[in-house]
């Protein structure tokens, strides 16, 4: 095993992992050595995937915008669940990040005044979503990878995957990992590590985010006692292709598309008045699958699966100019060209608001409402800080990557810094323990084919934890999926070879879906409310007196163990929520 001593690892090569590179760098003046890891290569990290934009309050005079109305947008989005101070500190920061990204290079879109151009988007009560042209979060990718790999100090590890999170008493020790080009182990020693490894939509069957989304950080984190939180809420995106999942992003409705159902209606109206095909998400979603459930959807002949159509034909001009691949992609998906023909849609999983519980800063806690651990930060989408609450506003999770990739990158530097040396005994013996369960996995002959047991994952988790949930099939869920969990010990993996195996690569990903799986269906078959994208059929009203709450869930050796924490309120009481 080969052993690495850095200042700072950082897992997860997306925009916030390589913004925190960028900033601990700049902090420490380049004298801190980062180790960058990613199971992929960096450019290929779920991130470039983003499509619609990031927002920020960028002009107020002559403008209605201000940071007061972008944090009360995205508190009501949240159906109040979100932390008020952390949504404050969202806004307040995400206008200079974007402008940060122009200085690395990103090409963002213009008006005729030469300024930022700045999309409308679901649920903001204004255009505020900066963006380049469909492709935003590729071009924030470029910026940033032109700017680490510039770095004397920063060392990519790509390729490089993360098995194992060390700590003792809550302090960060070191992290496992597999070379997966050449099947060596890798153990990185380092005095702070910030986890940025994206979220874990792949645990649905159908979903807009790369195979590479199998939350792997917060697996980690989660084995190794750390507290989750709020993983109930997963967010459908309602308008994904069929029937891929590939995402049609919301930017087509910020365009000016519409939806339609088999009546040729567009039924938003029922739904969202004011807003219509701008509502946020879980109130789209919801309104597709009503509409589907009363009749008026489509059936797409060869998958069977319902849709709705988001009609773009009056666009015409502006697809081109504002929604390029878009039309690439239905183009060469389903041979359909949105500038002639509606494109056919449903809501799939694409967003999971719940993640590793941080603080306000992005740092790990230790329990549900303890101390902080220390040297460990999670960010971006793995990280539940929490700005979203039960629902997330679209674009503003690139800003979130942004804003605490500064925080962290930043605060990760100081702290690396001022860290005097403490020992790390043992860490040694641990690593190798785990080379020895990574060795036992390859070598495991059971009888369990893991694929299998993803697919039976998956398929429970779009049954019964789909855009509307009922009480009785989520409790029955929960004890499938704790089935088939247990039924992972005994898993084969058919490519015993150490050179690129991506067949135990699969597996370890698998091992790490499946826990989230179960902690997934453990706090979401125990709300009894509606709020944001966890919709209970049986109580369909947001419940403020019981569970105006953040769910936490921790292992403690083998068993899980949910509790409940305040949300921080500041000025925005929580009122009913319509659009
Ligand atoms: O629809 C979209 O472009 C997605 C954006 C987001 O999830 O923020």
């Amino acid at each position: 095993m080969e052993l690495l001593d850095f200042d700072i690892v950082i897992l997860g090569t997306g925009i916030a992992g390589m913004t925190a590179a960028i900033h601990a760098t700049e902090a420490s003046k380049g004298r801190l050595r980062i180790a960058l890891v990613s199971k992929l290569h960096a450019m290929r990290s779920h991130s470039v995937c983003a499509e619609g934009g990031i927002s920020g309050v960028l002009y107020t005079e002559n403008s209605d915008d201000s940071f007061q109305l972008h944090a009360y947008d995205t508190i009501k989005g949240s159906d109040y669940l979100a932390d008020q101070d952390a949504v404050e500190l969202l806004v307040r920061n995400a206008p200079h990040e974007i402008r940060f990204f122009e200085h690395l290079g990103v090409p963002w879109d213009r008006n005729d005044k030469a300024r930022i151009s700045q999309r409308p988007f679901g649920g903001m009560s204004i255009p505020r979503t900066a963006f380049a042209a469909d492709k935003t979060g590729f071009f924030m990718m470029r910026a940033l990878y032109d700017t680490v790999t510039g770095y004397e100090n920063v060392q990519l590890f790509n390729e490089c995957m993360a098995t194992s999170l060390f700590t003792e008493k809550g302090r960060f020790l070191g992290i496992f990992s597999i070379d997966l080009g050449t099947g060596k182990s890798i153990l990185f020693k380092a005095k702070a590590c910030i986890i940025a490894t994206g979220g874990f939509a792949r645990v649905f069957s159908v979903t807009t985010t790369s195979y590479a989304t199998t939350g792997d950080g917060i697996a980690l984190a989660y084995r190794a006692g750390l507290p989750l939180k709020d993983m109930e809420f997963i967010q459908f995106h309602p308008t994904t292709l069929i029937p891929s999942g590939i995402l049609i992003t919301e930017a087509a409705r910020g365009e000016g598309g519409y939806l339609l159902n088999s009546q040729g209606k567009r039924f938003m109206e029922a739904y969202a008045k004011s807003k219509m095909e701008l509502a946020p998400r879980d109130i789209i979603s919801r309104a597709i699958i009503s509409e589907i459930d009363a009749g008026r959807g489509f059936k797409h002949d060869k998958s069977g699966l319902d849709y709705v159509e988001l009609d773009l034909r009056h666009l015409k001009g502006r697809i081109d100019e504002k929604l390029p691949m878009i039309r690439d992609i239905c183009t060469k998906m389903l041979n359909l060209d949105p500038v002639n023909e509606p494109i056919p849609v449903r809501p799939a999983a694409h967003f999971t608001m719940g993640g590793i519980h941080t603080s306000i800063d992005g740092k790990i806690m230790a329990g549900p409402s303890s101390s902080e651990t220390e040297g460990l930060w999670a960010i971006g989408e793995c990280g539940s800080v929490s700005v979203h609450g039960a629902n997330r506003l679209g674009s503003n999770s690139l800003s979130q990557c942004a804003v605490w990739g500064r925080i962290a990158g930043r605060d990760a530097a100081k702290y690396a810094l001022d860290a005097k040396s403490k020992g790390s005994d043992g860490l040694m013996d641990r690593a190798i323990g785990e080379e020895e369960r990574i060795g036992r996995l390859l070598g495991n002959r059971g009888s369990e084919d893991p694929y299998e047991l993803m697919h039976e994952m998956q398929n429970t988790l779009e049954r019964s934890f789909y855009v509307y949930r009922r009480m009785g099939e989520m409790a029955r869920a929960a004890k499938k999926l704790a089935a088939i969990r247990a039924r992972y010990k005994d898993v084969y993996v058919t490519d015993k070879k150490h050179i690129y195996n991506t067949n135990l690569r699969d597996v370890i990903e698998i091992g790490n879906m499946l826990d989230l799986a179960v902690a997934v269906a453990e706090c979401a078959s125990r709300r009894k409310e509606t709020r944001g994208a966890h919709a209970v059929v049986e109580y369909p009203e947001r419940e403020d007196k019981s569970w105006l709450k953040h769910t936490i869930i921790q292992m403690h050796g083998e068993k899980q163990v949910v509790s409940y924490i305040p949300v921080n309120i500041t000025k925005w009481q929580p009122q009913k929520r319509v659009y």
